[in-house]
C-alpha cells in the first residue's frame, strides 16, 4: 500500500481524498508545515509547485517515510467570466468569511442573460521521492462541464459545490450525495487517471 504525503490543508479535498483513494495511506500536510507558494497563471504549475514545495519541506522535516506528495490545483472555471475565478478559486472574494457570501458575489457578477456554462478543473501532481517510488513527477487532469445555478442549493460538499450543477442533473453538487458527485467530478477523474499511472 502506497503512503501519499498530501500538500494541502484544505478539508473538503482531504475528505474527498480519503474516499476516492481508499487503497492508499494518507498523510495530512501537517499544521506546522509552511504554507505552499500557488504563484502560476495555470492549474498544471502550481499543482507541481506545490507539490515540489512539499518534497522538499517533508525531506527536510518529514516525521515518517511516504512514498509520494500529491498536490492538488483545482477551481471552479466561469465562461461569462473568462473562465474566472480559475486559479484563483481559493482566494475569490476572501473579504467575505463564508462560502454562502461567497457564492452569491460570485452569482452577482453575472449579468442578467449571461452564459452560465462553467466547468470544475482538478489537476493532480505527483512526485516521487528517491529511493521509495521509482519515476518522474507527473500530472493528471479532470474536469466536469455543468452551468451556475441561480442561488446558493444544499450543504453537501464544500466551497462552490451549492452553485455547480452538474450537466445532466437538476441538483447542485451541494445537494448531492458525495457518491453521485464522486461519479462525475472533476477530482474523482483525475484520480482515476492518477490511479492508472500508479498502477501501470
Ligand atoms: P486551490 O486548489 O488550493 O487553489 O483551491 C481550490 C479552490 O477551488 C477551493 O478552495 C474551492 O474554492 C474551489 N474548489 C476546488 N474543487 C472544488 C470542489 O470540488 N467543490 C467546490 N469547490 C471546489
Amino acid at each position: 500500500m502506497l503512503t501519499l504525503l498530501l500538500a494541502s490543508r484544505n478539508a473538503g479535498k482531504l475528505r474527498e481524498f480519503a474516499e476516492l483513494l481508499p487503497g492508499f495511506t494518507l498523510v495530512p500536510w501537517p499544521a506546522a508545515a509552511p504554507e505552499l507558494p500557488e504563484t502560476g497563471a495555470f492549474f498544471q504549475d502550481n499543482a507541481l509547485q506545490k507539490a515540489e514545495g512539499a518534497r522538499a519541506w517533508w525531506q527536510a522535516h518529514g516525521t515518517e517515510p511516504v512514498d509520494a506528495v500529491l498536490a492538488d490545483d483545482s477551481g471552479l472555471c466561469v465562461d461569462a467570466l473568462w473562465g474566472g475565478p480559475g486559479v484563483l478559486s481559493a482566494r475569490f472574494a476572501q473579504d467575505l468569511a463564508s462560502y454562502t457570501d461567497r457564492n452569491r458575489r460570485l452569482l452577482d457578477m453575472l449579468p442578467e442573460g449571461a452564459d452560465r456554462t462553467a466547468r470544475f478543473v482538478c489537476v493532480l501532481a505527483c512526485v516521487p521521492l528517491p529511493g521509495r517510488l521509482p519515476g518522474e513527477p507527473f500530472t493528471v487532469s479532470g474536469a466536469v462541464e455543468g452551468t451556475l445555478a441561480f442561488e446558493h442549493r444544499g450543504s453537501q460538499g464544500f466551497g462552490y459545490d451549492p452553485i455547480f450543477l452538474p450537466d445532466g442533473y437538476d441538483q447542485t453538487f451541494g445537494e448531492l450525495s458525495s457518491e453521485i458527485k464522486h461519479t462525475l467530478s472533476h477530482r474523482a477523474r483525475a484520480c482515476t487517471a492518477l490511479l492508472q499511472k500508479l498502477h501501470r
